[in-house]
């Protein structure tokens, strides 16, 4: 008896006092801006709601293959990113911001995928590039080749049976077309992972190459594929940054920047006299305005490459001179609608990834709503009975979202609380990288709201471990799907099953299952057609 009394005791005070779990003192009320909330049959209808969309989603699912296929990529995009970054975009809007949804949020389908690579517990953009993109795990630091291909081995890159394909390339075999789109310089891993074949990411120029002991003529570097070899050479569409990696040193380009090639090469002359040459219609743009001049007739072939190095952030950007991820999605996708056949379009965000390395998680999450948007134009623009959308991520990183603050927090403020001494903390903040404070003496944290930048544009939040760069996670990361066998992309896979399902749902590359079913009827029906007509001659000539 003294025992259960003692049990119900211990009982009890655990759950007066759960000290995973403290009860804070806030009024949880005072914050709630949308009073419906507190009624159950908010919640009831809103799920109701949910059913209701499911079911009118799921039965058109495998009705047709994929005529098109546009996959988005944000770098570095992890869980926590999209959470915060929902958060800030219903913030914006003057909401709590937590129930607030992201375009692709929407979608149909979310699975997860596992992004480890052959060599490494957590991956780089290149050998998750090579993942997402040629449907193979590699060895950190590669593209487009198989983990037979150590790093920096330009001979082991040379072997054919160490060399993969692209999705784009299975497309273009098939008479699609396929282009690219990236904030990032366009010989970047991401992007590279389209076309490129290379034993090192960091190749993308001949000076790349060169100084690390190669010969240019066997290994050549990520601009040079892009512009002379396939698929690069054949892709209708290719809208980025990096300018610098296609001009010799000894040119200044639009903008006053030099460029990075020593072989006195200026690649995006070359790509225009090939194009001449091929009596096709092209055009090279660098600013905004003269994209806006073709965005209404695209030409066959168009290049903008808008800065010397990476777009700019697009809090950062001049509007009047960059064009947004959304504006750029939207003239690949009127230039490659063109083709009945389809076509594949990469887009990516590339300068999540970069904000989050340099721990600036207002850019990071601005990136993220600048993709949104870019995703939100693509699904206005394509129809999701022949059109696939996928957008996902290659890596995660170490941003996390903290704390029990109440509804409506500022997602980019301080918690609703204070740690052991008194001193406030982040909500965002990351386990490592760059902005760690010094040690105080008496070792009590520095208190970062003190800071003269506090919340500028770069200001750092706090971080744990100091490293020059925050690193990536290795969190799976989320891949949500519209169109044609969305519900291919459900559960939890190996990031290299990204494209192959995405192959599936269009009828290209290995397999092309998801027509054959398609293609064996049609072929059956065709083959019936003279015994039919046969029998139908028998029978009138009889009559
Ligand atoms: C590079 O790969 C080749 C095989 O393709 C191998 O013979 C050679 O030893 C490798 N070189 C280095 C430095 O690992
Ligand atoms: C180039 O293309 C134009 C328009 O399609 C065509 O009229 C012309 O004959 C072509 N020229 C050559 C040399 O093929
Ligand atoms: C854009 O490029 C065109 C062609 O080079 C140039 O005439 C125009 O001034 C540029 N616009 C801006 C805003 O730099
Ligand atoms: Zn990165």
């Amino acid at each position: 008896m003294g025992l259960v009394l003692l049990i119900l005791a211990l009982m009890a005070s655990g759950a007066a006092c759960d000290r995973y779990h403290p009860e804070r003192t806030v009024s949880e009320t005072a914050t709630l801006r949308n009073a419906a909330e507190a009624n159950a049959q908010y919640w009831i209808n809103d799920a109701q709601a949910g059913i209701e969309r499911r079911l009118r989603f799921t039965p058109r699912a495998s009705d047709n293959h994929a005529r098109n296929v546009v996959m988005f990529m944000g770098d570095g995009m992890s869980v926590p990113t999209l959470a915060a970054a929902r958060t800030l975009l219903g913030q914006r809007r003057g909401q709590t911001g937590e129930e607030a949804q992201l375009s692709f949020e929407q979608f149909p389908t979310v699975g997860l995928s596992k992004t480890y690579c052959v060599s490494s517990q957590v991956a780089d953009s290149s050998c998750s590039a090579t993942a997402y993109l040629c449907g193979v795990k590699a060895n950190q630091g590669t593209l487009g080749v198989s983990a037979a291909v150590p790093r920096h081995n330009c001979t082991a890159s040379l072997e054919t049976a160490n060399r993969v394909q692209s999705i784009a390339e299975w497309a273009l075999a098939d008479g699609r077309d396929a282009g690219i789109v990236t904030t990032t310089r366009m010989t970047h891993a991401s992007p590279a992972g389209v076309y490129a074949k290379v034993a090192n990411r960091h190749w993308e120029s001949d000076a790349d190459v060169t100084s690390a002991g190669h010969d240019i003529t066997l290994c050549p570097d990520i601009a040079h594929q892009l512009i002379h070899l396939p698929p690069g050479n054949q892709m209708k569409v290719l809208l980025a940054g990096g300018r610098r990696e296609f001009i010799p040193t000894s040119t200044v380009d639009e903008e006053g920047f030099s460029g990075r090639r020593t072989d006195g090469r200026n690649l995006i002359e070359e790509w225009q006299s090939d194009k001449r040459a091929r009596n096709v219609t092209y055009n090279y743009v660098w600013n905004r305005s003269q994209l806006m001049d073709v965005f209404n007739s695209p030409p066959e072939y168009l290049l903008g490459l808008f800065e010397s190095n990476h777009m700019q952030y697009n809090l950062e950007a001049d509007p009047t001179t960059e064009p947004t991820l959304a504006e750029l999605t939207e003239v690949a996708i009127r230039s490659l609608s063109r083709n009945d056949r389809g076509f594949f379009l990469f887009v990516e965000g590339g300068r999540i990834d970069h904000a989050h390395h340099d721990n600036y998680p207002h850019l990071a999450l601005d990136e993220t709503l600048a993709m949104n948007e870019a995703v939100a134009r693509a699904t206005e623009l394509l129809d999701e009975k022949d059109s696939l959308i996928v957008v996902t991520a290659d890596h995660a990183h170490v941003m996390s979202f903290n704390g029990y603050s109440p509804r409506g927090q500022d997602i980019l403020g301080t918690n609703n609380d204070l740690d052991l001494d008194g001193v406030p903390y982040m909500t965002l903040s990351y386990t490592n990288g760059p902005g760690r404070r010094a040690q105080r003496a008496d070792g009590v944290r520095v208190d970062v709201t003190q800071d003269a930048n506090f919340r500028a544009l770069r200001w750092r939040t706090h971080v744990n471990v100091p490293l020059e760069e925050e690193t990536h996670g290795g969190d799976d990361v989320a891949v949500f799907a519209r169109g044609p066998h969305h519900e291919m992309f459900s559960g939890l896979y190996e990031q290299s099953h990204i494209p192959h399902r995405m192959a599936y749902a269009a009828c290209i590359g290995p397999g092309l299952h998801a027509c054959s079913a398609a293609h064996s009827l049609r072929g059956s029906l065709l083959a019936a057609m003279p015994l039919l007509a046969l029998a139908l001659h028998t029978l009138l000539g009889h009559s």
